[in-house]
C-alpha cells in the first residue's frame, strides 16, 4: 500500500497523473487540484477467485424500473415520469435558487407512502423545522438528521431504512477516512460513491444537493456527472422569481425536458403554463422583440427574444448573448449584412431571452433576425405576431420540426400572425384564427417588417 497524489479538474472532473495551467479535456484554465488518494494496492492488478457470471439480456426483467411520483408534476416531467426507485439523483444549482426548499416540499408528497430522511449538513434540525413549517410540511414520516461525517450518516440510514434519502448538500460531507477538506474533489467524489452504492445495494432512493460554485477550491456538480443517474440543473435570476429546472442527464428517460417553478414566499409554486410566465410584462410596440415558440421536451414554449442595435463608438463593436448561443448570433448578424443590407458590423449587437430560458434551437433564429432586424430600423414588430423557422447561410429560411404543435401553442396564448417557413409542406393543420405568413428568406420577412404588411 502506498499513497499516490492525482489531479482533478474542478470544471469537468478529468483525472490526470500530472499537473497542468490547463484541462486537456475541457481546456478551462487554473481548474487543475491536486488530490492526495490515501492508499492504493501496490502490484499487479489481480484476478478474484470467486467467478461471476454475466447475464442473457433476454432473461433480465425491467418490470423491476419502479417509479413513483414526487408529487411535483414539474419535477416528475424532468424525472422522466418519476423518480425510479434506487436511483441517485443529483441537484444542482447555484446557493439560494431554491433547491433545499425543492426538496424539503417534496417531502410532504413522499411522506404519504415512504420513509424520507432527510440529512442537512447545512441546517441544524431546529432550522429545518422551522423552514418545513413554512412551507407546510409536517409528514410524520419526515425524519431529519443534521450531520456532516458519512460514516455516522451511513450508520443513521442502517439504522432507520428510509425509502428516499435526501442529502444536502454533498459539499458539506466529509469521509473522515481521507486526510482532505470537505468540499474538495475527492471528498465529494468518495462520498457520492457510497451514497451510490447505497442506492443500488438497498434501493433507496437518493437525492443529492450540488452547489454550483463559481471558485475553483469547492468542487461543484459538475464532477460528479458521469457516477450519477440523472443530473438536475436548477436555474434561474435570483431576482426574478421565476426557476427552470433541466435535465442534463438522465439514465431513465429524456434530458430536453424542462419543469418551471416559481418563487413564492410559501415555497416553490408549480407554473403549469410556462409560455404565459415567459411572455409577461412583454412590452407592447417596443422596436427589437420578437416571441417565437421552441420545444422543450415534448413541450412547446413561447419565449421573448430581445435585440439591442446600437451604432458603436470602437472599431471593434460589443456583442453579448444571454439565453442564446454566441456563435449563432454571429452567423444570423452576417447573415442579415449580407442578405438584408443592414450594417451591422458597425454597431453593437446584445441579444436576450427572457425568464432564464436558453434558446438552443435553430427554429428560434428567424425571430432572432426579425428582432435584431426590428431594433436596427427602429420599428416594432408588431405585438399579436410570433416568428419561427431556422435560417441558413444564404439567408433562406429552413423548415423546422413540430410546426403544427408550435403553431397551436402560439394561437392558444392569442397572437393572431404568424411568420414560418415557406415550404414547410401543403397540408399544414393550421389554427383558424391564426394568420401564416410564409417567408422564404430574410430578404422577404425584411419587407414585411418595413412595408408594415404585418
Ligand atoms: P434555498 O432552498 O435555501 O436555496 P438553496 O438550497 O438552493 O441554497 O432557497 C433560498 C432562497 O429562497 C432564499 O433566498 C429565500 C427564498 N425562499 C422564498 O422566497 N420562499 C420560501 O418559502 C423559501 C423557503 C425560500
Ligand atoms: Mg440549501
Amino acid at each position: 500500500m502506498k499513497s499516490k497524489s492525482v489531479f482533478f479538474c474542478t470544471e469537468c472532473g478529468n483525472e490526470t497523473p500530472k499537473w497542468s495551467g490547463r484541462c486537456s479535456a475541457c481546456g478551462a484554465w487554473n481548474s487543475i487540484v491536486e488530490q492526495v488518494e490515501k492508499s492504493v494496492k501496490s502490484g499487479k492488478s489481480s484476478r478474484i477467485a470467486s467467478p461471476v457470471k454475466a447475464s442473457n439480456i433476454t432473461d433480465i426483467d425491467t418490470a423491476q424500473e419502479i417509479r413513483f411520483p414526487t408529487g411535483m408534476g414539474e419535477l416528475d416531467r424532468v424525472l422522466g415520469g418519476g423518480a425510479v426507485k434506487g436511483s441517485l439523483v443529483l441537484v444542482g444549482g447555484a446557493p439560494g435558487i431554491g433547491k433545499s426548499t425543492l426538496m424539503l416540499q417534496i417531502c410532504q408528497h413522499l411522506g404519504a407512502f415512504a420513509k424520507v430522511l432527510y440529512v442537512s449538513g447545512e441546517e441544524s434540525a431546529h432550522q429545518l423545522k422551522l423552514r418545513a413549517q413554512r412551507l407546510g410540511v409536517d409528514s410524520g414520516n419526515l425524519y431529519v438528521l443534521s450531520e456532516t461525517c458519512l460514516g455516522k450518516i451511513l450508520n443513521c440510514i442502517e439504522q432507520e431504512a428510509p425509502d428516499v434519502l435526501i442529502v444536502d448538500s454533498i459539499q458539506t460531507l466529509y469521509n473522515e477516512e481521507l486526510d482532505s477538506p470537505a468540499g474538495g474533489v475527492g471528498q465529494v467524489k468518495d462520498c457520492t460513491m457510497s451514497l451510490m452504492q447505497l442506492a443500488k445495494g438497498s434501493e433507496i432512493t437518493v437525492f443529492v444537493i450540488g452547489h454550483v460554485n463559481k471558485e475553483g477550491s469547492i468542487a461543484g456538480p459538475k464532477v460528479l456527472e458521469h457516477m450519477v443517474d440523472c443530473v438536475l440543473y436548477f436555474e434561474g435570476d435570483q431576482h426574478m422569481t421565476y426557476r427552470i429546472l433541466r435535465a442534463v442527464k438522465n439514465r431513465f428517460g429524456a434530458t430536453n425536458e424542462i419543469g418551471v417553478f416559481e418563487m413564492m414566499d410559501r415555497g416553490l409554486k408549480e407554473v403549469e403554463n410556462p409560455s404565459q410566465m415567459l411572455l409577461s410584462g412583454r412590452p407592447e410596440d417596443a422596436p427589437g422583440t420578437c416571441v417565437t415558440c421552441v420545444m422543450e421536451g415534448a413541450r412547446p414554449v413561447l419565449a421573448e427574444i430581445q435585440a439591442l442595435i446600437a451604432p458603436s463608438s470602437g472599431s471593434n463593436p460589443r456583442r453579448s448573448c444571454n439565453g442564446f448561443d454566441y456563435q449563432r448570433a454571429a452567423m444570423l448578424l452576417a447573415v442579415l449584412e449580407k442578405r438584408g443590407a443592414l450594417k451591422l458590423s458597425q454597431c453593437d449587437a446584445y441579444l436576450n431571452i427572457i425568464g432564464g430560458l436558453t434558446l438552443d434551437e435553430p427554429a428560434a433564429d428567424l425571430a432572432a433576425v426579425v428582432a435584431i432586424a426590428s431594433s436596427y430600423l427602429d420599428k416594432p414588430v408588431p405585438g399579436q405576431m410570433a416568428a419561427m423557422g431556422e435560417v441558413g447561410l444564404s439567408g433562406e429560411i429552413r423548415s423546422i420540426s413540430h410546426l403544427e404543435q408550435r403553431l397551436s401553442e402560439v394561437q392558444r396564448l392569442g397572437f393572431t400572425q404568424c411568420m414560418i417557413p415557406a415550404n414547410c409542406g401543403k397540408d399544414l393543420k393550421v389554427p383558424s384564427q391564426l394568420q401564416l405568413l410564409p417567408v422564404r428568406n430574410v430578404a422577404q420577412a425584411l419587407q414585411l417588417l418595413v412595408k408594415g404588411a404585418i
